[in-house]
């Protein structure tokens, strides 16, 4: 439980949840939408005919959908009296955001519905006031931010990531990058970093908030991938605890919400909360769900009543499959080099072997990343495999696979993955035929040698630091663009973002220059089966570009 658990508080309540309850008890007649009025539309088609439940095929069953759904329907509440406003909240919505703070150590939370987007979208809104502001970004971000500075009209100065010489993975720029940032550009809104990365890499922020502090900017972190950080001994610190201003977390990832449920954390001054509220209501429908409210709201009530106690059984499965994995040598699994350390305080000496006060020295334990050391198997090849066998994994890339465990696992999901490796192990013991398979075309340890670079990084490895680079929401002509073969691209301007999705990091935004290395990786991701997002022409043949200038 987080350090900032104060006794006064009613954290076995959980307001939003609860109202709702009432609400479905008290049996009102609805004069309000939503029009649904409960569920009641499809109970008087079902009563109308005998319908048989999950039997498609009956008449009635086409429209009516089953008791399951139709039970969450009559709960599908909006702002009437009773169940407060999120955009002016006073009754129970303000309580469980309370709440919430004081579970997740905050000042104050407000509550999403837009996911971590909708988070990214405020800070960034919020933090660049006026068209034209500063912020130091990382590069290797949620498609979400790069749409934050469009909206906001920022100049974003982009900041490379350190990447993992062990894993070539990208995790977050170094201390000394940031450091760099900020004296070069002490005009700055602020400094937004996302962390941890997909895979569940990471490090403690304490330093990077103290760097940004004395510079008087904020910490802005994008934290989708840790709403559980900091809330068990065996997990990695959270960045509000490591003093970030501004935190974004995804509660429907990594801890028990409806998907879209998340949450903004904000703490300390150097943020202006009537501004964010501002934002939050431009970017949040003025119709937010309360099923999702309520199930942020639930989420957090399981952590705060039961503390740490809640990934016992999660942790427990993780570490059930770590151990049959240490039985399957083929599958590698994904680690720090130099083992977990501690990141060096601000001033203190850097370690030797930790080359900037950086990088990854934390892995959520929840997030295991595994590969075939044999190298016959990619790691889209490998997903393919698992999913045959019935389990179906968060990401995979050229190289790895993320398994996504969380405080819902169990033991069963453990021995069902260990099962499928076992059986993949044996089936795909040698090179098989390329492509029907998912069978990486050539041993990955020759396709990725020693110096291999993940294909979702964007690094630009001739300098930490970009220029200000201008977004705004200027459409761009089409008569100033052009379609060429992915195979070419490289040269010319980018006129659409392509973003491979997962993780959602846009390889290059609107305007930026394809380099050769960014084109052979598009190409890549492309021939490897990747989905992509932003890519106008869905057979990903062609990519849209700017035309050459005269
Ligand atoms: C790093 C990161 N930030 C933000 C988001 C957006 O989160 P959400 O899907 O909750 O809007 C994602 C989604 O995958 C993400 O990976």
């Amino acid at each position: 439980m987080s350090e900032y658990y104060k006794s006064d508080v009613d954290k076995e309540k959980a307001p939003i949840y609860e109202a709702l309850l009432a609400y479905r008890r008290s049996k009102q007649r609805s004069f309000h939408v939503p029009g649904h009025k409960n569920g009641q539309v499809y109970y008087q088609w079902m009563q109308q005919t005998e319908v048989v439940e999950d039997a498609p095929t009956e008449h009635s069953n086409r429209v009516v959908p089953v008791r399951t759904y139709l039970e969450m329907m009559e709960m599908d509440v909006t702002e009437i009296t009773g169940t407060d406003d999120l955009h002016h909240p006073e009754g129970v919505i303000l309580e469980a955001q309370e709440l919430a703070a004081e579970c997740f150590g905050a000042e104050e939370s407000f509550f999403l519905v837009g996911g971590s987007t909708a988070g990214n979208l405020s800070l960034l809104l919020t933090v660049c006031d006026e068209p034209g502001s500063i912020i130091l970004v990382q590069r290797n971000v949620h498609k979400s931010v790069i749409h934050g500075l469009m909206l906001a009209g920022a100049r974003a100065v982009f900041l490379e990531p350190w990447v993992d010489p062990g894993s070539g993975l990208a995790v977050m720029p170094s201390l000394e990058t940031i450091q760099a940032a900020v004296q070069k550009y002490p005009e700055a809104k602020g400094v937004f970093v996302t962390l941890p990365n997909y895979y569940g890499m990471g490090t403690d922020l304490t330093p990077i908030a103290g760097v940004c502090h004395e510079a008087g900017m904020p910490l802005l972190v994008d934290e989708a991938h840790g709403a559980h950080y900091g809330q068990h001994p065996e997990l990695p610190v959270s960045a509000l605890s490591c003093g970030a201003d501004g935190v974004v977390q995804s509660t429907h990832k990594m801890l028990a919400a409806f998907t879209m449920g998340a949450m903004l954390h904000i703490q300390g001054p150097r943020l202006n909360r009537a501004l964010l509220r501002q934002r939050l209501a431009m970017v949040q429908s003025s119709s937010p769900s309360y099923p999702v409210m309520a199930s942020l709201d639930l989420s957090r009530r399981l952590l705060h009543v039961h503390g740490a106690e809640i990934f016992t059984a999660g942790l427990a499965a993780v570490k059930a499959f770590k151990r049959g994995l240490a039985e399957l040598p083929r599958f590698q699994l994904l680690q720090p080099s130099g083992g977990l350390q501690r990141e060096p305080q601000c001033g203190e000496q850097i370690p030797a072997a930790m080359p900037g006060r950086t990088g990854y020295t934390a892995q959520d334990p929840f997030k295991v990343v595994i590969y075939d050391d044999n190298g016959v198997l990619s790691g889209y090849g490998l997903q393919q495999q698992l999913e045959a066998y019935g389990c179906v994994p968060e990401m995979s890339d050229e190289r790895y696979v993320v398994l996504l465990f969380s405080l819902g696992s169990t033991m069963q999901d453990a021995e069902q993955l260990l099962e499928a490796l076992r059986h993949i192990n044996t089936v795909c013991a040698s090179e098989q035929s390329p492509l029907s398979s998912g069978v990486s075309p050539e041993p990955i340890r020759q396709r990725y040698p020693a110096t291999y670079v993940s294909t979702w990084n964007n690094i630009q490895a001739d300098h930490q630091l970009s220029e200000p680079v201008t977004f705004s929401l200027q459409p761009i002509k089409e008569e100033d663009t052009r379609e060429v073969p992915i195979e070419s691209c490289s040269g010319y301007r980018a006129a659409e973002m392509v973003i491979p999705y997962p993780p959602g990091i846009p390889l290059v935004y609107p305007g930026e220059q394809i380099t050769q290395k960014v084109a052979k990786q598009i190409k890549v991701l492309r021939d490897a089966g990747a989905k992509f997002h932003g890519i106008s022409d869905h057979t990903n043949r062609t990519l849209k570009v700017m035309k050459h200038e005269e």
